[in-house]
């Protein structure tokens, strides 16, 4: 009986270098993600030319580490997949590097994958069964899009961000408020002691078709912050106020992306949502997103660890690898 195929999977658009082992039928052995955070913490956002570098030092480390948590040798590797699209040039380029030197020198397979069509994927390895067609919100720090996923990379654009993406508008926001890097999850823990409606901040473009803008309210975040600020001198009600202004930014989001979530279900006549992407870890979107379910819609979430950057959601590669798409050798990383 013929074995299974093993994919490594490797990813480096932003400022995640990861390393995973997956198999043709869709299990997955290992996942490595190093987060290159404290490298951009001081900078309040991911520096490319750093971002680059960092991966260059991790990549093979991370994919040693990958291939033993697999308990595999890169001999028993089959094909190798790589996002190569889109996100930092430099960054991609790593990974891109790394994937075709191992393709040429172990004599196997190269695909080359979109990273959306990875988030979008890690709902179908999520579910654990078909998912398509659905309508797909991939939310992260650099994109903000709305698809109409007619199959794992058939995905039809059909709302996209204007200016900011919603992780950028977290990431400005808790860079503004001083809360921390990256700016999702400091938000979060700081909304926790907060209240959403004590501070007013606009939802952009909710009542508007499928296109999203999130600019304006990182604008609005330090309109808000700078008419309080200078009144306040006790370090506890300075605290309390960031926690409302960081519970008010999360509903804010949370309210624009589920609104557009419906409007796409509705206007595709899809009954199903994925949804994936760093943002949709955040747990107030993951409740409110839910809610479409008593709407009468599927709506499927993955696990954390799925909805930030890793590589195991590039087995969507496995896709290509079937349909015997291989990428050529002039493979090349493309930024948008
Ligand atoms: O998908 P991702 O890991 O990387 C990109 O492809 O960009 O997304 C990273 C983004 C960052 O902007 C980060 O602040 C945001 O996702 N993020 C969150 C949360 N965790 C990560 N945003 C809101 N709430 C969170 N818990
Ligand atoms: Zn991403």
């Amino acid at each position: 009986m013929a074995r299974e195929t093993r994919f490594l999977g490797i990813e480096t658009s932003c400022d995640e270098t990861a390393a995973a082992v997956f198999t043709d039928d869709g299990r997955v052995f290992s996942s490595v993600v190093h987060s290159q955070h404290s490298v951009h913490a001081r900078f309040g956002g991911v520096v490319p030319e750093l971002a680059a570098r960092a991966h260059l030092s991790r990549m093979i480390p991370v994919i040693d580490e990958a291939l033993k948590s697999a308990g595999v040798r890169l001999a028993d590797i089959g094909a190798i997949a790589v996002h190569h699209r889109p996100g930092l040039v430099g960054a991609l380029v790593i990974g891109v590097s790394v994937a075709k030197m191992l393709s040429v020198a172990l004599g196997v397979p190269l695909l080359g994958v979109s990273h959306l069509e990875g988030h979008v994927y890690a709902s179908r390895m999520a579910s654990g069964k078909d998912i398509y067609p659905c309508v797909a919100l991939v939310a992260s720090g650099g994109h903000t899009v709305l698809f109409h996923a007619k199959g794992p990379l058939e995905l039809l654009r059909i709302g996209t961000t204007r200016d900011d993406a919603a992780g950028e508008a977290f990431d400005k926001a808790a860079a503004l408020l001083e809360l921390g890097f990256p700016g999702g999850p400091a938000i979060e823990k700081a909304a926790l002691k907060g209240r959403p409606g004590v501070f007013h901040l606009p939802r952009p473009m909710i009542h508007e078709g499928l296109d999203f803008s999130f600019s304006g309210l990182k604008t609005a975040v330090a309109v808000a912050w700078r008419k309080v600020e200078d009144g306040i001198s006790c370090s506890e009600q300075l605290f309390q106020a960031k926690a409302n202004l960081a519970a008010e930014l999360q509903a804010a989001i949370g309210d624009v992306l589920v609104a557009k979530c419906r409007r796409a279900l509705e206007a595709t006549g899809c009954s199903r949502l994925a949804v994936g992407g760093g943002v949709v870890a955040n747990g107030l979107f993951r409740s409110r997103v839910s809610e479409l379910v008593r709407e009468g819609f599927e709506v499927i979430i993955p696990p954390l660890n799925l909805c930030t950057d890793n590589a195991a959601m590039a087995a969507v590669a496995v896709e290509a690898w079937r349909q015997g798409r291989f990428a050529p050798a002039d493979l090349d990383a493309e930024p948008a």
